[in-house]
């Protein structure tokens, strides 16, 4: 059975070639980090014991990661100095109590990988080691696997390679499955005779073979899936694949994505039926985009609830919730916090910040509505502005129903306008406005009620 099978990610390499004061396996592409989607994949492949080797850069993170990545708990375990993958293991394997079952080791660097590489790997009957490898164009950085007719002999590290043994185009991807007794047998017998003094791991395979031991190849279907972050320049590709990955996901769910090259999405965003995104576009953090709505171009959403049959045109929406029907921008911001109700338009150089705009409000141009709140189908003047600042505290600005902010208007907060009320253009309000007033001027003054029509 797969879901007793424990887990080994390595995490505490230096990452050296990344040339950051990041750790490598932190660094992220499509919104998460490299380690999380190792996470994740162990995750769905039905591991639930995991441990993580990490350094002390790595360790205060591992357990957000892994909880976000949907596991229930990790484990870590320090390595420190560290002395190359072997050594990692050693350490994974010294705070675990032997179980007699399978393990499966696999490095942190490799965010392509998907749950079923894993489950074959964990799925290859008996053997001491289903180890996974892949045909890849060369040159290459990744170990070769050397063959003995058709059996496994040994991997040997590109560092440490002979010209001839460069030339194979068969590597190492970094994802073993051991019979875990046997791993640990193989891993207490390792020496740092190499190129980089390291207790390389994959030295295992060459002294299992050589103990009559059955080392399986599983060659991966496509080595994109296998590759292994090493730098900023691989960062980027695989972060481009991974895109590529998920746009095709959606677009087969049913979203139209006009130009997969420039969207840019990330893991766990749900979509109603027949979303468009159009390009330039990029949808983060859980964002969900209800049915008929239409995103794009030039936009960035993160955390936004964007309800259906909504226009979103080159604007940033953050931690936000849009209702059905809204239309926003071109060139809006809504900050965090916001509800924009049904059929509201927010329109062009509108900044909005934790405020409501109820069903049928209109911001249409030129306004910053911060700590507000706007009643049903009131109109927002171009230029509005809500003062909600006093130098040291905010307040909020309490607008009512079917209200009328005249252009340039400044709501000094506190304050409130009474539903039906009304301010002329330029004025500067101060107090509260009650219900059916008209207020004009700097400061505002009441204006005489309107004579009746008759
Ligand atoms: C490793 C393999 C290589 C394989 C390649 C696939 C070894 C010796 N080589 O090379 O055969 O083709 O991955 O991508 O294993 N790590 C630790 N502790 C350490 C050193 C590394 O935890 O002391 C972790 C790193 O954080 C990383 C993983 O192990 O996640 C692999 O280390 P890395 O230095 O990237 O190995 P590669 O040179 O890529
Ligand atoms: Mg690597």
């Amino acid at each position: 059975m797969t879901a007793a099978a424990r887990a080994v990610v390595l995490a505490a390499g230096k990452g050296t070639r990344m040339k950051s004061a990041r750790p490598k396996v932190l660094h992220e592409l499509c919104g998460r980090s490299m380690l999380w989607y190792v996470l994740r994949a162990v995750h769905d492949a039905g591991i639930e014991d995991v441990t993580i080797v990490t350094s002390a850069e790595v360790a205060p993170y591992v357990v957000e990661v892994g909880l976000s990545a949907g596991h229930a708990s990790v484990r870590s375990v320090l390595q420190e100095p560290q002395l190359g993958t072997g050594h990692a293991v050693q350490m994974a394997l010294a705070g675990l109590a032997p179980s007699g079952g399978k393990i499966l080791v696999l490095n942190g660097d490799m965010p392509l990988v998907e749950p079923e590489l894993v489950r074959a790997a964990l799925e290859t009957g008996a053997v001491a080691l289903a180890l996974v490898t892949a045909r890849m164009p060369l040159p290459s950085s990744f170990g070769r696997v050397v063959r003995d007719g058709e059996r496994v002999a040994r991997i040997v590290e590109a560092r440490d390679a002979s010209a001839e043994e460069l030339d194979i185009d068969e590597m190492n991807a970094g994802l073993y499955v051991y019979d875990e007794a046997k791993l640990r047998a193989a891993v207490a017998e390792l020496s740092n005779d190499n190129a980089q003094a390291e207790y390389y791991l994959t030295d295992t395979i060459g002294s299992l073979v050589r103990r009559g031991e059955s080392v399986a190849p599983v060659v991966a279907g496509d080595y994109r899936s296998v590759l292994g972050v090493n730098d900023r320049a691989e960062l980027a590709a695989a972060a481009a694949l991974l895109n590529r990955r998920l746009c095709e996901h959606h677009m087969r769910d049913g979203v139209t994505i006009v130009d997969p090259a420039t969207t840019y999405l990330e893991p766990d965003l749900t979509f109603g039926t027949d979303v468009t995104i159009l390009p330039n576009t990029t949808l983060g953090r859980r964002t969900h985009v209800g049915a008929h709505s239409e995103i794009g171009p030039n936009s960035r959403l993160q955390n936004a609830r964007i309800g259906e049959h909504v226009v979103v045109a080159d604007s940033v929406i953050v931690d936000s919730t849009i209702g059905d029907f809204a239309y926003i921008g071109p060139w809006a911001h809504v900050r965090a916090g916001s509800e924009i109700g049904t059929g509201v338009r927010v329109g062009n150089f509108v900044e909005i910040k934790n405020s409501e705009l109820a069903h049928g409000a209109k911001a249409s141009h030129l306004a910053y509505l911060g700590d507000a709140s706007i009643g049903e189908r009131s109109n927002v003047g171009a230029g509005t502005i809500t003062a909600n600042f006093d130098g040291t505290n905010k307040h909020r600005t309490i607008v009512g129903k079917d209200v009328r902010i005249g252009s340039n208007s400044v709501l000094v907060a506190p304050v409130t306008l009474g539903d039906r009320s009304l301010t002329g253009a330029g004025a500067v309000v101060l107090r509260d406005v009650g219900d059916g007033d008209r207020v004009v001027g700097n400061p505002a003054r009441p204006l005489p009620p309107k004579p009746d029509p008759d």
